[in-house]
């Protein structure tokens, strides 16, 4: 193994506004504060591995505007390559996220480009690298650049993994060539239509997804742990306790920490752990980016 991770998915400028509770349609509320932070799917989880001490990766596209350089530039300074990501014209990706006391969260992305990132060019760049152990995308860039990455990803010996959020009509071309699925628990019970709500019903959920073509499919729950399920049996971790303040980005830190675990060779049960550590600790911290943990953090909670 290399540990060397190639991620293909969105960056975005998060405008992080938190509020005392959400508004109701046609209500009015008033927010506390107001923050803009780096994010999006793709550039969480490949900062996340990079923290975690992976040589990470990174396709996609943002704009041609002030906000792409900046997005840029945080690349950059984690150490992460940044030749894959295209300059598109327009703006760059953007979420509208909104953080309540509760800690509960609600997410709008405006994919600006994200959505222009080319399928050829993603399948080109993957090839020209050398030995990568995991390609990891999400569903933030459009579906025939995430079909294109777990396709080449297949092809030149990665393994596949693959964070189907938000969700949406995945197709069999995707699924196939997909080693590890990891939605959330919302995501299982959207893609499914079954319940997730205990973890027998989570187990089922899960089969019920890797009937449709992947090897593995993990869901995770939250503090409540989460469920997988392979070819060699299906079973539950316990989450590790913290105390969470924004859990925005912890699904994020769990598939950059399952993969920064398996890119080193670790056993998908061991690296299942790096995720649920990874994921916790982001949930102890605000804003998506600022919140991901570094190895020391991990390797202490793991050692805990
Ligand atoms: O998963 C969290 C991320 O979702 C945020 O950083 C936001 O950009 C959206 O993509």
């Amino acid at each position: 193994m290399h540990n060397r991770i190639a991620v293909v998915g969105s960056l975005n400028i998060d405008l992080v506004v938190e509020l005392d509770r959400m508004p109701n349609p046609g209500e009015t509320v008033f927010g506390s504060t107001l923050e803009r932070h780096p994010g999006g799917k793709g550039l969480n989880q490949a900062v996340a591995a990079a923290r975690l001490e992976s040589d990470v990766h990174m396709l996609g596209a943002v704009g041609d505007d002030g906000s792409g350089d900046w997005l840029l530039d945080v690349v950059r300074r984690e150490g992460i390559h940044s030749a894959g990501i295209a300059k598109a014209p327009g703006t760059s990706g953007t979420a509208v996220i909104e953080v309540d006391s509760n800690s509960e969260n609600r997410i709008i992305v405006i994919p600006g480009a994200n959505a222009m990132v080319n399928p050829t060019a993603v399948s080109d760049h993957l090839r020209s690298l050398d030995a990568v152990d995991v390609v990891l995308t999400q569903g933030e860039v459009p579906i025939d650049v995430m079909v294109a990455a777990a396709e080449t990803g297949k092809k030149i010996g990665a393994q596949v993994v693959v964070n189907p959020a938000p969700v949406m009509d995945y197709p069999k071309e995707l699924l196939k060539n997909v080693d590890v699925l990891v939605p959330n628990e919302h995501e299982a019970k959207e893609l499914t239509g079954l319940s997730v709500d205990n973890m027998v019903d989570a187990v089922e959920a899960a089969q019920a997804l890797q009937e449709r073509g992947p090897t593995c499919v993990i869901i995770t729950r939250g503090d409540k742990g989460a469920v997988w399920t392979s070819p060699e049996g299906s079973g539950q971790t316990a989450a590790f306790k913290v105390s969470a303040v924004d859990t925005v980005a912890a699904g994020d830190a769990f598939c950059g920490g399952l993969s920064a675990g398996l890119a080193r060779g670790l056993g998908m049960a061991e690296a299942l752990r790096w995720g649920s550590a990874a994921g916790a600790l982001a949930a102890t911290g605000r804003g998506a980016v600022p919140s991901l943990p570094s190895l020391a953090k991990v390797t202490d909670l793991l050692e805990r």
